[in-house]
């Protein structure tokens, strides 16, 4: 066995232990040429892509002409040497980012004419390296990012890259410059990157002759380029802009708006990015009409204003906006509640951003120091009425603290269009009370990370809503009616991260989600639920995707049935203990439909005991998917957690202890049972004629057809009772009845004479036995055998222990010679304590006999 596993490993190699695999993730494995390095073939050309990047290489060696694709990144590299590429005939790309190349020769990208793209982004290229004949090499080069390198005043002389579409590079000029003319040259480039963020960027002044070269150019980032005024006519040439980045430069203000928008109107412009072109902590801002109006004649799509400390709008300025206009962001400002909001209503956009609303700040690191602050002066301007902005207030929003008028329903001005608004982080307190939207088309809605803490309701008209993100509101509230039958359409609402686990306990009846029948998908992860109960999600039958997961549920109580297309169920980090069998039978049912369900149960506290064995047991044979299966861990009764790997293994092992266990159980009752029994019976034996006793006593007492005797007096209706074997009789009916009767006036109570006819045999034997002084026992063999003899033997005992204080009663007449061997053990230690007589059966003996038995009985 061991042996073939050897064979195995030396044919085959084992393939989970070979490194080679952890790194051909992605299809990536060592280069045959170079095995430092990662490469991809590409099976129709038979080229390579060749990674290399993170070597610590100071050299670059030859690489053979089979490479398409080359990334030396981030090695150490300080140097090209000349002819280097030069057999890399066929390398389209070549990426020497983040290393320290300072000198680069004339003949270093030699053989490189058909490279298309080239990355020297983060070196330390200067003026010196950075000739006009490195250039020179490349033909087809269409791409060049030569950012992060020279940090001195410099404008490579790259007039010989005419098929050059992209370029970005540093820009670092402390005085007003011009982007040099042998860019004028490059008639095809479409994308010209000069940001601050990711290189060097310092052009203080836009005037009309800093791009006079590049009107052709499509996408302009000016990003972080610490300007700081903007001459009108300096975007003027370029109709056929289609971006223009001009964030963060937080000198320009929106001031610098109007000589903007008025370069671009009649330009193709689409996206515009004036995000953060204000500082930190100035003074809130106020958006003019006079900033955006412009932008009405253009087809702009996109509009992003983050970061800019907004808070009003003025009234009718979003009007000039045009219907092209899809997206607006407006993240991370401070918007005050304003007319403004009405021509919201009006504007077509598709998604609106306005996120991070009153987030906390830190100071810019190094802020610039801006010439003049114009600041202040919207002050004057931008004076609204403030009764009317109370009334907005009213009609808007009702913040639950100032508001309590139940009734009021607030309706909510929606841009028409609008399909997905995101309104995250934003620091807003509110207790949602009825409220309508205007009409719209919202189909997603984020609202995530405030503080709506109350959703009381009714939220209307949002009968397209899709997507609804509520999570992370310190939410304890929902009422059964705050999701109005308009959420029909609802298919996935997340509520994760709040206190729902105050109310949904309590939601009986389903009420909180029943209008919600299109739901797919429903996140109540981290929300503190302890119980969930059992008609929650009686109307989400179509529920694909449940998140319960980092609650406090111990146990499953609500139904799951009826959601036969779940897929996904997620309990992890709970509290449960194993899943319940009526649970199990809810989970089968789902699996019966779909066969595609997934059930996390890490980080529970699953036990692995006699309590969980059905639970394991149908672990290890369902068709349900345990995610992470041979990560859960279960806790045995011996309290030691173990891996659930193998199942079937624990479960045997489980059935076995558990079985032993219930035949311990179940020998231990039955033993008790029959000890008790034996108990009982024995005791009813050994104390048999003391019950039989006692049993007839109150028999004749109940009955006192015998006359009660008058104890005081201690008289008894016989003197003797006499108990003999009916084989006897002729001695007793003769010598006897004639001796003691006849002559010496002796009442005796024989049974043939005496016994009351119509009772039965014992009562009348223990009811003679009472009524006589003495019993006369005529002990014989035939005594012995006689069941009833011995009954009336017993039942005279019984009478002198119980009811005559121990005073000797029985009188024995041992009629024969009985061997002590055949006395029964009770009657022989009667014999040997009392005094009996013996019939001595001669002439003699006989007078002294009788005389005897006259005196005791007399
Ligand atoms: C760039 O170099 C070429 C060739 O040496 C030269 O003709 C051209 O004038 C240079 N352009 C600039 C702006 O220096
Ligand atoms: C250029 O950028 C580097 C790193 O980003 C920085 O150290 C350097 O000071 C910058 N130079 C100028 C002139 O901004
Ligand atoms: C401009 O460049 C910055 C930094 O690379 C980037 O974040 C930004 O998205 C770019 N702007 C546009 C419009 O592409
Ligand atoms: C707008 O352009 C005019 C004329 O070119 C200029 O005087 C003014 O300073 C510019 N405004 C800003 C804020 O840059
Ligand atoms: C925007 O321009 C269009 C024509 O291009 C014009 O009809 C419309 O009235 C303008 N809007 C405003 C608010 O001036
Ligand atoms: C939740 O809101 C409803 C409706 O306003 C209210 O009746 C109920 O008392 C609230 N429950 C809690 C726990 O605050
Ligand atoms: C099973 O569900 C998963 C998602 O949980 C999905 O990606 C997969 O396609 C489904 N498979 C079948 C056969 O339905």
């Amino acid at each position: 066995m061991m042996l073939s596993f050897y064979i195995l490993f030396l044919v085959f190699g084992i393939p989970w232990t070979s490194p080679t695999t952890i790194k051909s993730q992605n299809g990536f494995t060592p280069c045959e040429f170079y095995p430092d390095c990662q490469c991809n073939k590409d099976n129709e050309s038979s080229l390579y892509i060749a990674d290399c990047s993170g070597l610590n290489m100071t050299q670059i060696r030859k690489f053979p002409n089979i490479i398409v694709k080359l990334t030396l990144r981030m090695n150490s590299l300080n140097e090209v040497k000349n002819g280097t590429f030069f057999e890399n005939r066929l390398l389209r790309t070549l990426d020497l980012s983040f290393n320290s190349i300072n000198t680069l020769w004339p003949s270093s990208f030699i053989g490189l004419e058909q490279l298309t793209e080239l990355d020297l982004q983060q070196n330390s290229l200067s003026r010196k390296s950075l000739t006009y004949s490195v250039f020179a090499s490349f033909q087809s080069l269409v791409y060049l990012n030569l950012k992060g390198n020279f940090y001195q005043e410099f404008q490579p002389n790259i007039s010989s890259l005419v098929r050059l579409k992209t370029l970005k590079m540093d820009f670092a000029y402390k005085e007003t410059t011009i982007l040099g003319k042998q860019l004028s040259n490059l008639k095809r480039l479409m994308r010209l990157d000069l940001s601050g963020f990711t290189g060097n960027c310092s052009i203080i002044h836009l005037t009309p002759q800093t791009f006079q070269y590049l009107p052709q150019i499509h996408h302009l980032n000016l990003s972080m380029c610490k300007i700081k005024s903007v001459q009108k006519g300096t975007f003027d040439k370029m109709k056929n802009i289609i971006s223009l980045d001009l964030s963060g430069n937080t000198c320009l203000k929106f001031q610098v708006l109007e000589n903007v928008t008025i370069d671009l109107q009649f330009s193709a412009i689409k996206i515009l990015k004036l995000n953060k072109i204000h500082k930190v902590f100035d003074m809130n801002t106020y958006l003019q009409t006079s900033h955006i109006r412009h932008l009405n004649n253009t087809a702009i799509e996109e509009f992003h204003l983050d970061s800019n400390r907004l808070q009003q709008i003025e009234s009718g300025a979003l009007k000039y906006f045009p219907k092209t206009l899809k997206y607006v962001s407006t993240r991370d400002n401070m918007f005050s509640i304003g007319p403004y909001l009405y021509d919201l209503m009006s504007m077509s956009i598709e998604l609106f951003d306005i996120s991070d609303m009153f987030k906390a700040h830190k100071e810019d690191r190094h802020p610039e120091t801006c010439n003049m602050n114009f600041v202040c002066t919207w002050h004057r301007e931008a004076q609204y009425n403030e009764n009317q902005n109370i009334q907005m207030k009213e009609l808007l929003f009702e913040s639950g603290q100032h508001y309590h008028d139940d009734n009021a329903v607030t309706i909510i001005p929606i841009p028409y269009r609008l399909k997905t608004l995101r309104f995250r982080s934003s620091d807003s307190k509110y207790k949602i009370a009825a409220v309508t939207l205007s009409n719209n088309k919202l189909e997603r809605i984020d609202v995530s990370n405030n503080i709506l803490s109350q959703l009381i309701g009714p939220l209307k008209n949002t009968k397209n809503l899709k997507y609804l993100n509520l999570s992370s509101n310190v939410c304890s509230n929902i009422s059964t009616f705050f999701f109005s039958p308009d959420f029909n359409k609802l298919e996935e609402l997340l509520l994760g991260n709040n206190l729902l686990g105050l109310v949904l306990p309590s939601d009986t009846f389903g009420q909180i989600f029943q209008n919600l029948l299109n739901l797919k998908k429903l996140d109540l992860s981290e929300n503190r639920i302890s119980i969930l109960p059992n008609q929650i999600f009686k109307s989400q039958r179509k529920l694909e995707i449940l998140d319960l997961s980092s609650n406090f549920l111990e146990k499953i109580d609500f139904k799951l049935s009826h959601l036969s297309h779940l897929s996904y169920l997620n309990l992890r980090n709970n509290l449960l203990t194993f899943i319940d069998s009526h649970t199990i039978l809810g989970i089968n049912h789902i699996v019966n439909m779909s066969k595609n369900l997934s059930i996390n149960l890490l980080e529970n506290r699953l036990v692995c005991t006699c309590s969980s064995e059905s639970f394991i047991k149908w672990i290890g044979s369902t068709s349900v998917q345990l995610v992470n299966k041979y990560h859960t861990f279960c806790q045995l009764s011996t309290g030691k957690r173990i891996l659930m790997i193998n199942i079937p293994e624990i479960y045997k092992r489980l059935e076995k202890d558990c079985t032993s266990y219930e035949v311990l159980i179940s020998v231990l009752v039955v033993t008790i049972l029959l000890f008790f029994i034996v108990l009982i019976l024995g005791f009813s034996y050994r104390f048999r004629w003391k019950l039989r006793y006692f049993y007839y006593m109150v028999k004749i007492r109940s009955r006192s057809k015998i006359p009660q005797i008058d104890e005081d007096e201690n008289e008894y209706m016989y003197d003797a009772f006499v108990s003999y074997a009916d084989e006897d009789r002729l001695f007793i009916h003769t010598q006897l009845l004639q001796t003691l009767e006849k002559e010496n006036g002796i009442r005796l109570c024989l049974h043939k004479r005496n016994f009351l006819p119509g009772n039965d045999i014992a009562t009348n034997i223990t009811s003679a036995i009472h009524n006589s002084r003495k019993t006369i026992v005529i002990m014989t063999y035939h005594y012995l055998k006689s069941y009833w003899c011995m009954f009336e033997f017993n039942m005279a005992r019984m009478e002198s222990i119980y009811e005559r204080n121990n005073e000797n009663v029985l009188f024995l007449v041992v009629f024969e010679q009985i061997s002590a061997r055949d006395f029964p053990l009770h009657i022989l230690e009667v014999v040997q304590s009392q005094s009996y007589i013996e019939f001595p059966n001669d002439e003699q003996g006989d007078v002294v006999f009788w005389l005897q038995l006259v005196t005791a009985l007399k």
